[in-house]
Formats: structure tokens, sequence, C-alpha cells
């Protein structure tokens, strides 16, 4: 069977008070959603910090470095991340793919140093706008999928999760419809039965992310392969984040 996630990326945002305000806040919900994995992603200095206070939240790093160790200097690794007990990573959000030129040989390294570290990887595809403006923009995702999938044994994919987020939905408040979503999802999964075999296809978790809210998560987490939600900035409001987690719990 597979798990519902919820996971909250905080992205580059908020102080060291203010996260701490936020997490103070979140923790207070009731346990009766325990089914759900539930993960934020805070920046790296906080990390160890929200660890030590062993809540209901499993803490998980936004990004990792493709190097094991050595001289690259600002880089955190895999090995690092697990020593502090972090749990799971980030891999291939489109933010790291724009911004820092992080292409397909860099995330597979990535995806090996966080496997070999037993992190649990939540690795991002999506399509940009001007992708989705193409017939075959569904076959651009399960190449992006294929590039995760080549590099893999079936058992990595224990630890793995996908995160479908459309480029052009992400911060714009641009929300895929519940029928756009379920349409990638499925496919996605038809995909990974190919690459991979339909047991693995069936219990790997595939999350929303991409102006999800108060507003559109009930909609969107009803669509039948969709297994939750990686929230951006409504993750920031603890009384957004508490009332998307509900949400997905009803379900
Ligand atoms: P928003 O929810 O702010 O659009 O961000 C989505 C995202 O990038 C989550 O990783």
């Amino acid at each position: 069977m597979r798990k519902k996630i919820i996971a909250g990326n905080w992205k580059m945002n908020l102080s060291l008070n203010e996260a701490n305000e936020l997490h103070e806040a979140i923790e207070k919900l009731n346990s009766s959603d325990n089914q759900l994995v539930k993960i934020i992603f805070p920046p790296f200095v906080y990390l160890d910090r929200f660890i030590q206070k062993k809540g209901h939240f499993n803490v998980g790093a936004q990004n990792v470095s493709q190097f094991s160790n050595g001289a690259y200097t600002g880089e955190i690794s895999a090995n690092m991340l697990k020593s502090i007990g972090c749990q799971y990573v980030l891999i291939g959000h489109s933010e790291r793919r724009e911004y820092f030129n992080e292409g397909d040989n860099i995330l597979s390294l990535k995806v090996k140093q966080a496997l070999q570290n037993s992190l649990k990887i939540i690795y991002c595809i999506g399509e940009t706008k001007d992708q989705r403006q193409n017939d075959d923009f569904l076959s651009i995702l399960s190449n992006q999928l294929n590039l995760l999938t080549e590099s893999l044994e079936i058992n990595d994919f224990e630890n793995i999760s996908i995160a479908y987020e459309p480029v052009w939905a992400i911060g714009t408040g641009l929300t895929a419809s519940p029928d756009q979503v379920e349409e990638v999802h499925a496919s996605l999964r038809i995909a990974l039965e190919k690459m991979t075999n339909k047991t693995t296809a069936l219990n790997t978790s595939i999350i929303y992310g991409g102006s999800c809210n108060t507003t559109n998560a009930e909609s969107l987490f009803s669509c039948p392969n969709v297994d939750g939600g990686l929230i951006g900035g409504a993750s920031l409001k603890a009384k957004d984040f508490l009332e998307i987690i509900a949400l997905l719990n009803n379900s």
C-alpha cells in the first residue's frame, strides 16, 4: 500500500524566530492523522534543531551535494545529513534545475548519494509552460522519470516518492486542475510500471506541488492517483498547512 505524504517546503524563507514559531504551531496538531507521512523541509541551518525536537514531523533537507566529501566549499553531503538524523531529501526541484543548473547527470549523482546514505528521496519532476503547450508533454514528463529510473534498482523505490510540480504552477498562484493533475499522475504511474513493475508502480507515492492551498487541496487530494502534496507558500502559514493536512487525512 502506498503512503499518503504531506510535505512543507519552506524554501529560503523565515528567520530563526519565525521558523521556531511556525514549527511550534504545526507541532500542536492532534495526532489523528497518524497514517500520513508528514515532512517539513526547513533551510539547512535549522535542520538539526527540529530533528532534535523529535515532533510529529519528519525533517528533510531541500538539497544535497552530488559529492561524498572533500573540498566543495558550501556544500552539504548526504552523509552529513544522515549523521544528524535527517531522513528525507528533495532532489530535482525545478528551482534547483533552473537557478542552479542542476541537470540530469548531477541529479542522478545526488540520488545515488542519498540512497547510499539511506535517505528517503522526494524526486521532483514537472513541465514548463512552453512544454505544456506541446501535445507530447506527457512523454516529456515520463522522460524525466526515465532518467531517474534507469540508474536504479527496483528495491531503491522503497525510498523514493515522486512529486509532480508543473513549473508554471509553482509560486504563481496558478494551479493545475484536478483533471490535469490526475491525467499526469495516472500516466506517470503507467510509465513507472513500464520502467519497473506493477507492484513498484502501485506502491510508489506520487504527490502534487504547485500553488496547492486550502481552497484547492480537497479536490486535488480526491484524485485517485494523487497521494498527497508538496506545499510551498501555504506551508509557511501554520493554520493553512494544518488545514491542508486535515484535508489530506480526510480524503
Ligand atoms: P508553491 O506551493 O508556493 O507554489 O510551491 C510549490 C513548491 O515548489 C513546493 O516544492
